[in-house]
């Protein structure tokens, strides 16, 4: 007989760009990417704006019929029929809306950045331990196949010790007048909403520092990193350009993680000119090509390579009936189905000393590079009636 597919139930929290892409992955068949054992439902979904912005992102995503609309987030995180609640808002807002599904009872996977300061991310890892409920980052690269693979290929030892990673995510959004692409109350260089190149593309850097040379430290040798960083401020005080030197002493390894608003990873799509990440030993180096939140493909060249190598493509399954789509983002939903049918309460693929630690070098590098966002976002005291918890703008 079949094993039983297991059904997660999914309440979405908040409608915009992110929470569209990622439901319209909810949404497509898990046999596209050869997953049979769990499957996701879309019960509910909340807009801190309205009940009707609710409705016509149901819309948008083609959803099927059936899931309920709610123009409040503490309607939604009262549905009984909601598992586990996706956290799409702002990361200027993470630690009040996750506190609030946490207190509710309920699971949460957490958009990145998981909160703006280190503190924030420690209380809602103690609440969830309280609570006896699932809690996980949602960065989804960790679980994508070509994150897997790359990480199975440093543990074989082909390349010996790694020694360095360097990671870059960066955007080149400068116009010719100096101003950025974005106005300044968006919510990439918002200080309100917790804006700057770090939190929103840097964490992806970092993501790969930190698959590599902490996650993958055996658990009785982990090692938290020194933080060593530089900012360039824009006019509206958030990070433009940064740049983090992630060093672990005792491991004699060493991360270089930058971002930038100002200048692109890479000139050529196609990453021939300059990988995204390099993962290198001092038997050779992968490279890593795309953007580091979804890279597209990787290659292994060895010293005794003879120049020789093979550039590996890890696309994204499409699913034909629902418009070909496929972004990348069911592989982190199909590890919380996974996590909550075995009754665990956090993923080994981020495991939370692994998101406290990131938050940590994240909040150094911020002290460093003297960004200071505002007591509403960076206060680690819950308050349900927050605005950021009852739709204020
Ligand atoms: N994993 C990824 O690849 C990825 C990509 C992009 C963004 N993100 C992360 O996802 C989060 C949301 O990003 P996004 O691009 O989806 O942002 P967005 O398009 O601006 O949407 C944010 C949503 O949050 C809600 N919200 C509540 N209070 C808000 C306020 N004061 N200002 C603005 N929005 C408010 C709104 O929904 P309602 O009005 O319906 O409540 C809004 O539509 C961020 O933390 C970001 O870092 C992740």
């Amino acid at each position: 007989m079949a094993p039983e597919t297991y059904t997660l139930r999914w309440g979405i929290m908040a409608t915009g760009g992110i929470a569209q892409t990622f439901v319209k992955d909810l949404l497509t068949n898990p046999a596209i990417r050869d997953v049979h054992d769990v499957a996701h439902k879309v019960v509910a979904v909340a807009s801190s704006r309205s009940k009707d912005s609710a409705v016509s992102f149901l819309d948008k995503v083609k959803a099927p019929e059936g899931a309920k609309t709610y123009g409040s987030y503490h309607e939604l995180v009262a549905d009984p029929d909601v598992d586990i609640v996706y956290v799409a808002t702002p990361h200027s807002h993470h630690f009040q809306n996750a506190m609030l599904v946490l207190e509710a009872g309920k699971n949460v996977l957490c958009e990145k950045a998981l909160t703006v300061t280190a503190s924030q991310t420690r209380k809602l890892i103690d609440k969830a331990r309280e609570k006896n409920v699932f809690f996980m980052e949602a960065v989804w690269t960790r679980y994508q196949p070509l994150s897997v693979k790359v990480r199975e290929i440093v543990q074989s030892g082909v390349l010996g010790p790694v020694h360095r990673v360097i990671a870059d995510l960066s955007f080149a959004s400068g116009k010719e007048d100096g101003s950025l692409t974005f106005p300044n109350d968006h919510r990439m260089v918002n200080r309100d909403l917790a804006g700057g190149a770090l939190l929103d593309l840097g964490i992806y850097s970092l993501t790969w520092v930190f698959q590599i040379l902490y996650h993958l430290q055996p658990e009785a040798e982990k090692e938290s990193p020194k933080t060593v960083a530089a900012m360039n401020q824009y006019e509206t005080g958030a990070d433009e350009s940064t740049s983090i030197i992630v060093q672990f002493p005792k491991h004699k390894t060493m991360g270089i993680a930058t971002t930038s608003l100002r200048v692109p990873t890479n000139y050529d799509a196609s990453g021939s000119l300059n990988p995204a990440i390099r993962i290198q030993g001092p038997l050779g180096e992968i490279h890593v090509i795309g953007m580091a939140y979804r890279p597209t493909a990787y290659k292994v060249i060895l010293k005794n390579g003879g120049g020789k190598f093979e550039v590996v493509e890890c696309p994204v399954p499409r699913d034909e009936a629902r418009d070909g789509w496929g972004h990348g983002m069911f592989w982190e939903a199909d590890e919380c189905a996974r996590c909550l049918r075995d009754g665990k309460k956090e993923s080994a693929g981020l495991p939370w000393a692994e998101s406290i630690a990131i938050m940590e070098c994240m909040d150094s590098a911020l002290r460093q590079g003297g960004v200071q966002y505002p007591e509403l976002i960076t206060t680690d005291v819950y308050d349900p009636q927050s605005p950021l918890n009852t739709g204020g703008r």
